[in-house]
């Protein structure tokens, strides 16, 4: 009987399939309510004198059915892991899947720059709002109704007396009203002109700086300026001022750069001057201070307003400002580090 018990216990674990299986089989014959604790169990209906012997017997059986499902197990653990490695292969020369990285936009880069040269001076940012009150806008900056310079500017109005802001000098009001000098604001941000060609956009960023406190001369300015130019342009790069007009600087200048592309000598881009045109700038007028209680007799300041797009384009060379609205990828892709 025992060897039978071995026979069919080696025949049915020999058809297990698996590891599950086979556990099966095995708790079938050595389980606790297996076949083995079964015939342990008949031990009682034994003469006394056989007991010794046919307990022997059985643990030897045991013996025998542990060892062969013991090799067994390590048989199918082996196959199991081989079709499982042979199932869940990685093939490695397959082709992956490229991630597109994005690029800042030529004006966000070049605001961050304009951004990290102020702020190393000692700016600080403050952002007004995009609709402004006709009165910080123009009246505070000394140019109240019917003042010609208000045509310098083509406005768009949301109601009477509000606007879409023309311009960062906006800003150097709000600031003054709030803060007492010394004053050294970077204001950047978009204004919106009815102004539309192949220079001007109908909504551009500027970048407005303004200094305010005892002293402060229009050499403190183009010292700066001078900074400025060599850190965006070139390290050869030189400032010149020439006499303008804007109604919140007196006096008020234009500031040109020596021409990066020929360095000076007059080529295409400078139309053969040397120099570009790259920002407006002056003292603060006596006015636009005393209209933000600050005493022009104590204290003095200038301020300079540029347009990002157009340091942009200076920069990389781009002939038309629309293409830095567009958004065509191809063009974007090109302002990789
Ligand atoms: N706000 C002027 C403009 O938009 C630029 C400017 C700023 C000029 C500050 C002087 C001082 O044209």
């Amino acid at each position: 009987m025992e060897e039978n018990i071995l026979e069919e216990a080696s025949q049915e674990a020999e058809s297990a399939e698996n590891s599950r299986a086979l556990y099966e089989v095995k708790m079938k014959y050595l389980g606790r309510t297996g076949k083995i604790s079964l015939l342990l169990k008949k031990m009682k209906e034994i003469a006394q004198e056989e007991r010794p012997a046919f307990g022997k017997k059985i643990n030897d059986l045991r013996e025998k059915l542990e060892a062969h499902f013991e090799k067994l197990e390590e048989k199918i653990k082996q196959k199991e892991l081989e079709h499982k490695l042979k199932n869940e292969r990685i093939d490695v020369t397959m082709p992956g899947k490229r991630k597109k990285e994005g690029v800042l936009h030529p004006v966000t880069r070049v605001k961050n720059e304009l951004i990290d040269v102020f702020a190393g001076m000692g700016f600080e940012i403050y952002e007004g709002p995009e609709i402004e009150s006709e009165y910080y806008n123009f009246t505070a900056l000394n140019t109240p109704a019917d003042h010609p310079a208000r045509d310098m500017q083509d406005t768009f109005y949301v109601t009477d007396e509000f606007l879409l802001r023309t311009q960062t000098s906006a800003a150097q009001i709000r600031v003054m009203e709030k803060k007492k000098p010394p004053i050294k604001i970077l204001s950047p941000g978009r204004v919106f002109r009815s102004d539309d060609d192949a220079t001007h956009s109908p909504m551009f960023h500027q970048m407005e700086g303004l200094v305010v406190d005892k002293n402060i001369t229009l050499c403190d300015l183009q010292g700066m300026l001078d900074e400025f130019a060599r850190s965006v342009f070139s390290d050869s790069s030189k400032t010149r001022l020439r006499p303008s007009y804007f109604p919140f600087t007196e006096p008020s200048v234009e500031v040109d750069v020596s021409c990066a592309s020929c360095g000076g000598k007059g080529c295409s881009l400078c139309k053969g001057t040397g120099w570009i045109e790259v920002l407006g700038a002056g003292m603060v007028n006596r006015r636009v201070l005393e209209n933000c209680g600050v005493d022009p007799d104590e204290y003095s300041g200038f301020a300079f307003g540029m347009g990002v797009e157009r340091i942009a384009m200076l920069k990389y060379g781009i002939n038309n400002i629309k293409l830095l609205t567009e958004n065509d990828v191809r063009f974007l892709e090109q302002f990789k580090d």
